[in-house]
């Protein structure tokens, strides 16, 4: 049934074009039993667990996004690119390169990133030490430490 209607179908005038592999891909491998009418239309959709196995790179520890299309076509999943100097306003230079993307889009949220130094690094500044920090191992050391990665300024018990 599937293959005769295939071949008087015109795929593309759905929301959902046929492109690439998804050309020969078979209509039951996307329309699983026969069901046609609200079949999901987005990669992650599908192909979340090809996601979950990827190993070269290892996509969920980068923190790649799930939308496959910003850096593949529906050709092959070999030969992706990702140029964010290209792609966003964001350059990556220097150490930037090599930093994870999970590190500056935390949790998966892509839009609204900040782009200032101090909308990231702010709270590198607050963690330095104050010059004056005591040797670790005091309970009140403990205690400063954590403060300070709260965020807020060492407490004024921990200067002298
Ligand atoms: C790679 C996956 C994929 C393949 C292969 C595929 N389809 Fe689809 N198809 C979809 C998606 C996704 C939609 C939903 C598009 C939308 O929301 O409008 C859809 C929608 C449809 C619809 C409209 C459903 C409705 O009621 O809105 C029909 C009919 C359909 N496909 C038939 C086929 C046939 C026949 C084949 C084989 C020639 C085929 N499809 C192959 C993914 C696929
Ligand atoms: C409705 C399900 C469905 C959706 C939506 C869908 N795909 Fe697919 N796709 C498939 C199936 C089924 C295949 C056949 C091979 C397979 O099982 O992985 C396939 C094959 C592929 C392949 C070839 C894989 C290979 O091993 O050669 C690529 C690349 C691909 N899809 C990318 C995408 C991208 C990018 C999107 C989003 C734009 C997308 N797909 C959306 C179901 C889907
Ligand atoms: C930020 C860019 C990016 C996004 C988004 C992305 N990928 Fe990739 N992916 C890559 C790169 C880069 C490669 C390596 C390509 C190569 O080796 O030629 C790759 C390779 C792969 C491979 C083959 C390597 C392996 O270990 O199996 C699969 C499968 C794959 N991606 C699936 C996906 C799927 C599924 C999605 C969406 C749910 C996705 N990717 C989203 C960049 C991305
Ligand atoms: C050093 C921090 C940093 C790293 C690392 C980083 N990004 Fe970004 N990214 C940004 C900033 C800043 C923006 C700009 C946001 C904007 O334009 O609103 C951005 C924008 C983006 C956007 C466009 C978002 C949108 O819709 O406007 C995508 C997609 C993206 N990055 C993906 C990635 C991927 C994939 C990686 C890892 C390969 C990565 N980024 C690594 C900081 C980073
Ligand atoms: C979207 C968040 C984001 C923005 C914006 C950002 N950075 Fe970064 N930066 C990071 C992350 C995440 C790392 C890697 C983890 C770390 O070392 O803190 C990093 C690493 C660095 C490093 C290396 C630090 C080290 O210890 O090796 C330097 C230097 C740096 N950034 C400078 C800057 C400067 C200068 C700007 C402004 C032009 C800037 N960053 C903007 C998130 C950001």
């Amino acid at each position: 049934m599937c293959k005769r209607k295939g071949a008087l179908f015109d795929h593309s005038k759905t929301k959902f074009a046929l492109t690439g592999a998804h050309v020969a891909t078979p209509c039951q491998s996307c329309h699983i039993g026969n069901k046609y009418a609200g079949t999901v239309s987005t990669c992650e959709g599908c192909h979340t667990p090809d996601y979950q196995k990827t190993s070269t790179p290892n996509h969920a520890a980068a923190g790649f996004p799930k939308d496959c299309i910003v850096c593949h076509t529906t050709t092959q999943w070999k030969g992706a690119k990702f140029d964010h100097t290209a792609m966003t306003k964001f350059p990556l230079t220097g150490a930037h390169v090599q930093t994870q993307c999970s590190l500056c889009h935390v949790n998966g949220v892509y839009k609204g990133t900040p782009q200032t130094c101090d909308g990231c690094h702010l709270p590198d500044y607050q963690k330095r030490p104050p010059p004056t920090t005591p040797p670790p191992a005091s309970p009140k050391t403990a205690r400063s430490a954590t403060t300070r990665h709260s965020g807020r300024a060492p407490s004024s018990t921990t200067r002298p």
